[in-house]
């Protein structure tokens, strides 16, 4: 944290963003262009809602390592990856070359191949979880993992974190986000919150949330669910939040949910989709030395495809080995993903592909800091492996209402612009965080570092 640090003038941050906006259309008239055709058919103009920017979106054409091109002829370091799906770096050349010799292989069955057990074997492995099953994506991940949380406990209802997201389906949109929610209730008792319309009351009132970084209120919660008769099937958790930016577990507290789930008979599932492959080859069960029951992967898992995939214990697995429940899909386990994701596990993700991960990490995070204390300004970094953000805070983020009260939005919105005119991207939003791919580079992380202190300078004027 900066010592003493500076007031920020939101007159200026204002400013600067709109003399920022200006330079970005100024300097991206083919996207416009693409936009106006693009928004006639397709929705915004974009194929998922986390896509869309006012006025309109940035569209790209190619990426290479650690680069990524706009159609307006921009060259971008990518530190945004695909929302973290591209640690591998794009386009990395062991991956090509292996989607190109699957494709005239075929690239879809619907029937089990090799590589697909390969795959569980290293997951397994890695995260100290013996059974596993294939999916598409993220959602499906968490979806299916519930449902067999439910199926294995015999209960419905759903314990998460308040903040963190964990897809789009039903179970899960709830209490979650930055959106203006008002009151979100006492800590103690959250809310349950839709996320959106269009999800049933009766499902958002079978998810409650509580607090991140507070074992304590989880355990008080818990008991007060099962005197009312709705004791949980899981509890569905990220062990690091990475969607309140970064914010890291404190010490013990997840040892502290692990010993409350097994006490009170809950399944912990430890939701890896942006920690797992990213932060260690092991995830956070590596990084934190926690093992839950489950664990949910996707994003980075088959290096740019879309996969997901779901390993747990051999007794929660049984509802599934059983027939009890059917876990299923068409394209799950498909031979393209999993044959990239083979790839990616044995071939780019190496010991030496974290720790050089590690090293540009601890560059950013360590300049960037240095930074904030050489001009007094207000802030943190915080970062795992290739994961981390400078946290744009006036004291330390633990959970969803201290993100609230400390997070300056505005400051996270100039960042992103200030970054886009500068050669850089990050993921956008304020609850994102960047992700470093293996071929980045330290001139990457100079763009970021002096894009970030230009930014700084500005903003102090
Ligand atoms: C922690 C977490 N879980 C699940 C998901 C959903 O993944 P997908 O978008 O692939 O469905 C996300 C997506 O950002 C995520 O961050």
């Amino acid at each position: 944290m900066a010592s003493a640090p500076v007031a920020i003038d939101s007159k200026r941050v204002a400013e600067l963003a709109e003399r920022e906006e200006k330079r970005l259309e100024d300097e991206t008239p083919k996207s416009y262009e693409l936009f106006k055709r693009a928004s006639k058919s397709l929705v915004n103009g974009v194929s998922s809602t986390y896509q869309m920017r006012d006025p309109y979106p940035i569209y790209f054409s190619h990426g290479k390592g650690s680069k990524i091109y706009s159609v307006d002829g921009r060259e971008i370091s990518d530190f945004h990856n695909g929302f973290g799906c591209m640690v591998q770096g794009h386009a990395h050349p062991a991956i090509v070359e292996t989607i190109k010799k699957r494709c005239e292989l075929g690239t879809q069955f619907a029937l089990p191949t090799e590589d697909s057990f390969i795959v569980a074997e290293h997951l397994a492995k890695n995260f100290r979880l013996p059974k596993w099953r294939f999916v598409n994506s993220g959602s499906e991940a968490t979806m299916d993992a519930i449902r067999i949380a439910r199926a294995y406990t015999g209960r419905e209802q759903v314990l998460k974190i308040f903040g963190s997201y964990h897809g789009h389906h039903d179970y899960v949109m709830v209490s979650l986000g930055v959106a203006d929610f008002g009151d979100i209730g006492p800590r103690d008792n959250y809310k349950s919150i839709s996320y959106g319309a269009g999800i049933p009351k009766a499902v958002i009132d079978m998810t409650a949330a509580v607090p991140f970084n507070d074992a304590p209120m989880m355990e008080a919660r818990i008991e007060r669910l099962i005197t009312e008769g709705r004791a949980p099937a899981c509890v569905i958790m990220e062990a690091a939040m990475m969607n309140l930016g970064v914010v890291l577990p404190e010490p013990g507290y997840l040892q502290a949910v692990r010993d409350i789930t097994k006490k009170h008979g809950i399944v912990l599932i430890f939701d890896e989709v942006k920690t797992g492959i990213c932060t260690a080859a092991g995830g956070a069960v590596e990084r934190f030395g926690v093992v839950p029951d489950m664990v949910t992967l996707a994003k980075a898992l088959a290096g740019g495809l879309p996969s997901g995939a779901i390993g747990a214990t051999e007794e929660v697995m049984q509802v599934v080995e059983s027939g009890k429940v059917y876990q299923v899909g068409t394209y799950s386990g498909n031979p393209l993903s999993m044959a990239a994701a083979r790839t990616s596990l044995e071939q780019v993700m190496t010991p030496d592909a974290y720790q050089h991960l590690n090293y540009l990490n601890d560059r950013l995070i360590s300049e960037c800091d240095a930074i904030g204390a050489k001009y007094g300004f207000p802030g943190y970094t915080v970062g795992i492996s290739s994961k981390g953000c400078f946290n744009f805070a006036t004291a330390k983020i633990t959970d969803y209402e201290s993100f609230i009260k400390y997070q300056n939005v505005e400051l996270c919105y100039l960042a992103w612009l200030y970054n886009m005119n500068r050669g850089v991207i990050i993921a956008p939003g304020r609850e994102e965080e960047w992700t470093l791919s293996v071929q980045h580079t330290d001139e990457d992380i100079d763009r970021y570092v002096n894009a970030f202190e230009d930014l700084v300078k500005e903003v102090l004027g």
